[in-house]
C-alpha cells in the first residue's frame, strides 16, 4: 500500500517505517528533522522508501505530500513532544499537535485515505494515576496535567468528530512509555535513553525525587506492531497501547544497569514539579479488538536497547 508517515525521521515513526517498507508498501516520510535524523532513515530509503523535509504545520508540505505520496494509509505521529515546552509555550504545542492534526485530517478526507492512525498519548492523557484503580482503561477520566496531553486529547477529539462527520476511519493509539533503539537520549523524557546514555558515557545518571514514580514501559516494536495492525484491522479506539505493568525508576534503573553489568549508582534530584507520580494503562481493549499485546519482555528489551546505545 502506499504510506504517509508523519514523524517518520523520529524514533518510533522510523521503526514503523522500516516496518511497512520491509513489507513492500511505497512509504513517503514527512518530517521536519527538529528532533529526527535523517540516518534513521538510511536502510528504508535504500529500500525504497523517501523523505520529504517539510513541517505538518504548513500547508504547503502537506500539499506535496500527498501529491507525491497518493497516500491509502496515513500514519500521524509528527508532534511536539517536550512536556516542559508545551508548559511554556501552550499556542506552540497546540499549533503542532492539534492544528497540524486538522489540516492532515483535512486532506486526507479530501483524499479518501482508508485509515488515518494517530499517535496520541497513555502517559499524559489521563492525568495523576496515584489514587486510581491501575492500569487505567481508555474510558478513564482525562485529566491531563499538562498542554501536551491537552492538545494531543484535543487532536484525538477531532479523530472521533471525522469519523462521525466524515466517515473516516481514524484511530487513536494511546501510547504508554516507548523504548528502544533510536530515542533520542537529549530529550527530556525517554529515561531509558537517557539512562543509557549516561551509563554508556560512564555518567551517573539521575534520580528526581525518590525514584518511585511508576510508567508503562512499552517496546518499540510492539508499538509499531499496534500502529500497523491497527491500519489493518480498523476499529474505533482510542486504543491504550501498553503493558498494563508499573515499573518505577529505580527498578527500571537497576534492569538498565544489569544490561551495563553493573550496580545501578545513581545522582539523586529534587522532585520535579508537576511530575505524574503513578501510571499504566489497560492494554486490554487493544488485545479484544485489534489482536494486540506486547510481547516484547522488559528485561530484553533493555537489553537490546543497552546494546544499541553501545553500539554494539
Ligand atoms: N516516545 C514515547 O514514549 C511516546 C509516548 C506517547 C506518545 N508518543 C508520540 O509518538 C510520536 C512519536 O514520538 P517519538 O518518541 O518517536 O519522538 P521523536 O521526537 O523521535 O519523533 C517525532 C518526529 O516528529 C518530527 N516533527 C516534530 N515536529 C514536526 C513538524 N512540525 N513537522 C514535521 N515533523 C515534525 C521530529 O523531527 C521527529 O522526527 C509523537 O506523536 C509522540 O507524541 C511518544
Amino acid at each position: 500500500m502506499r504510506a504517509l508517515v508523519t514523524g517518520g525521521a523520529g524514533f518510533i515513526g522510523s521503526h514503523l517505517v522500516d516496518a511497512l517498507a520491509a513489507r513492500g508498501d511505497r512509504v513517503l516520510a514527512l518530517d521536519d528533522l527538529s528532533s529526527g535524523r535523517r540516518e534513521n532513515l538510511a536502510r528504508a530509503c535504500d529500500a525504497g522508501a523517501e523523505l520529504l523535509e517539510g513541517s505538518v504545520t504548513d500547508e504547503a508540505a502537506l500539499a506535496e505530500a500527498f501529491e507525491r505520496g497518493r497516500p491509502e494509509l496515513v500514519f500521524h505521529l509528527a508532534a511536539q513532544i517536550d512536556v516542559r515546552r508545551s508548559v511554556s509555550d501552550p499556542a506552540f504545542d497546540l499549533d503542532v499537535n492539534a492544528g497540524a492534526t486538522i489540516k492532515l485530517l483535512e486532506r486526507a478526507r479530501v483524499a479518501g485515505v482508508a485509515r488515518f492512525v494517530f499517535a496520541s498519548t497513555g502517559g499524559a492523557i489521563y492525568g495523576e494515576g496515584e489514587g486510581r484503580d491501575l492500569p487505567l482503561p481508555e474510558d478513564s477520566d482525562c485529566r491531563p496535567d499538562a498542554p501536551y496531553g491537552q492538545s494531543k486529547y484535543a487532536a484525538e477529539g477531532y479523530l472521533g468528530l471525522y469519523r462521525r462527520l466524515h466517515g473516516l476511519a481514524t484511530i487513536a493509539l494511546r501510547l504508554g512509555n516507548v523504548y528502544g533503539p533510536r530515542q533520542d537520549p537529549h530529550g527530556e523524557a525517554g529515561v531509558v535513553a537517557i539512562f543509557c546514555n549516561a551509563l554508556r558515557e560512564g555518567r551517573l545518571p539521575r534520580v528526581f525525587g525518590d525514584g518511585e514514580q511508576t510508567r508503562d514501559y512499552v517496546y518499540a516494536a510492539d508499538v509499531v506492531g499496534a500502529f500497523v495492525t491497527a491500519a489493518e484491522r480498523g476499529g474505533a479506539g482510542p486504543y491504550n497501547i501498553g503493558t498494563g505493568v508499573e515499573t518505577s525508576v529505580i527498578d527500571l534503573g537497576r534492569r538498565i544497569a544489569a544490561a551495563f553489568d553493573r550496580e545501578f549508582e545513581f545522582e539523586p534530584a529534587p522532585a520535579r514539579l508537576g511530575e505524574i507520580q503513578r501510571i499504566s494503562i489497560d492494554p486490554s481493549l487493544a488485545g479484544r479488538e485489534l489482536g494486540w499485546a506486547a510481547g516484547q519482555d522488559l528485561d530484553r528489551g533493555l537489553a537490546i536497547t543497552a546494546d544499541w546505545f553501545r553500539g554494539d
